[in-house]
């Protein structure tokens, strides 16, 4: 069984749930197969209808799910209740694609013979997710994957199983048939015996993964021996870049949303603020008294960020405490690691004894050689370097092989485009947060990031469908390609004789 509990206070069960073995999750995985023919049968218009349905549900249980989201994850009410507005973003852009999932019609070489090009679904998906985004990030694989026509089995986090259960409902409510979406709790170990036993019996033809680096890896290696390529989504160590001629209080809103919204446990968290020698100790002044009066504390209040996902977050966040070095300057709180009576937070909101709460840090005087400096925290702790620079700067942001977001903050678009062309992210905010994308413009990233696979948006659908390409022959004779080939007289030799 799992159990999983308030973050903010941990004595309260939320819910606990069946925990599914390996030939648990390999007999759902075939039932999903199964019933993946007849929904693929279903009219795309018809399965945009159901999604609809979903997004309309979605919208209407808006405030039940995102108040869920923050009793069991920990993320403020108002960023919980953005996330349930991703969801139904996310269904409302799909929902039309069901009446285009358009093929073309493409010229033949040929006369008397006519191409074609059709989206096929891949068959059944193997979705699994992260607590983080307990509901926007697994819509962004289930709602095109099924659009598409494929079936969805889907393994959610083990913190967030309650609020995987009220929404995999809410589909269901919407009508989509239970073998078509199915969700199942299990830990790693079950989850990745049950990924190469489905790989190695064909019932799971597509794998998407929102995680670590570390498991992106092993889940990509894994589909790879059976031919097929992940949907990866992974970390990120997101840089944001302030120019001289930044407008700085702007520039410091971004970088205390994107380090400590969510508790900084967001794929699209700021990594590291690299500052312009020029205006570094006054920008990081500044940022310090930001972030040292921030209101940290119950997640249902207006504060900046409320506990970490659960105790396995809080000591991982911790590990990487040990990792700040003597020439670092630690700033943002009375002290650092968890929030306790003994290890005061000041203007703390509510009782942090009950729950799994941090102190925010900023860690100033990053260099390239730390350990810091190429490691994704994904806690509330955020590093800040300098750079005298922009191509010092766009070095700096690259140098650790991560590649999902990234910012720059400018009056100069002669920087701006030297950045976009120079960053090797897959995401680029100009004046902007790292995080805080919007849910149909690609999503994705590079290198340590992704395998180049991209959510959202049109772009998503090249992961849940595969090109079918039909050529029609109709002149009643074998006409070869590239043999037969229409004769064109001309003079190449022409000159304009003027
Ligand atoms: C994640 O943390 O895995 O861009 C996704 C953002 C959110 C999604 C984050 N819309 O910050």
């Amino acid at each position: 069984m799992f159990t999983s509990t308030n973050p903010s206070d941990i004595k309260e069960v939320i819910a606990t749930v069946p925990e599914a073995s390996a030939s648990e999750i390999l007999t759902v995985l075939r039932t999903a197969k199964t019933a993946q023919k007849s929904w693929a049968k279903l009219p795309a218009p018809t399965r945009g209808r159901i999604i609809a349905n979903v997004g309309r549900l979605v919208e209407s249980n808006k405030e039940a799910l995102a108040k869920l989201i923050t009793k069991e994850m920990g993320k403020v009410y108002s960023e919980a209740l953005g996330e349930v507005q991703e969801v139904v973003d996310t269904c409302d852009f799909f929902l039309g694609e069901g009446r285009r999932l358009y093929g073309q019609t493409v010229p033949s070489e040929m006369q008397n013979k006519n191409l074609f090009t059709f989206r096929m679904p891949v068959g059944n998906v193997f979705i699994i997710t992260a607590g983080n985004f307990p509901t926007a990030v697994p819509s962004w694989y289930i709602v095109p994957a099924l659009l598409a026509g494929n079936t969805v089995v889907w393994k959610p986090s083990e913190f967030t199983p309650a609020v995987a259960n009220a929404l995999t409902s809410i589909f269901h409510a919407g009508g989509v048939p239970k073998d078509v979406l199915m969700n199942v709790v299990a830990d790693g170990v079950q989850t990745f015996a049950a990924l190469e036993s489905g790989l190695k019996e064909g019932v799971i033809n597509k794998v998407g993964f929102t995680g670590s680096t570390a498991v992106g890896k092993k889940i990509g290696a894994k589909a790879g021996e059976y031919i097929q390529s992940a949907c990866l989504e992974l970390g990120g160590k997101n840089p944001m870049v302030v120019m001289e001629d930044a407008n700085i209080d702007l520039a410091l809103d971004g970088a205390l949303f994107a380090g400590f919204g969510t508790a900084g446990q967001r794929c699209t968290s700021l990594g590291t603020l690299w500052i312009h020698e020029s205006i570094y100790d006054a920008v990081l002044a500044k940022f310090a008294a930001l972030v040292e009066n921030a209101a940290v504390g119950d997640p249902f209040k207006d504060v900046l960020f409320g506990p970490m996902i659960s105790q396995k977050y809080l000591d991982n966040h911790l590990d990487h405490l040990k990792m700040i070095q003597p020439h670092h300057k630690v700033l943002g709180s009375s002290a650092t690691g968890r929030i306790t009576a003994a290890n005061p937070r000041k203007g703390f909101i509510g009782d942090p004894e009950k729950g799994v709460f941090a102190h925010p840090v900023i860690v100033a005087g990053i260099k390239k050689d730390d350990e810091l400096y190429s490691t994704e925290t994904f806690g509330p702790l955020v590093t800040v370097g300098k750079f005298s620079t922009l191509d010092e700067a766009i070095d700096l942001a690259n140098g650790h092989g991560y590649g999902l977001s990234s910012a720059i903050y400018t009056k100069d678009p002669q920087n701006v485009w030297r950045f976009r062309e120079g960053i090797s992210a897959g995401m680029v905010s100009i004046n902007n947060s790292t995080s805080g994308a919007e849910a149909h413009l690609p999503f994705g990233g590079n290198g340590l990031s992704g395998n180049g696979s991209r959510q959202s948006g049109i772009w998503v659908l090249d992961q849940f469908t595969r090109w079918q390409s039909m050529n029609w022959d109709w002149s009643n004779k074998l006409q070869k390609a590239q043999m037969d080939l229409i004769e064109i007289k001309h003079d190449p030799n022409f000159l304009l004789n003027i």
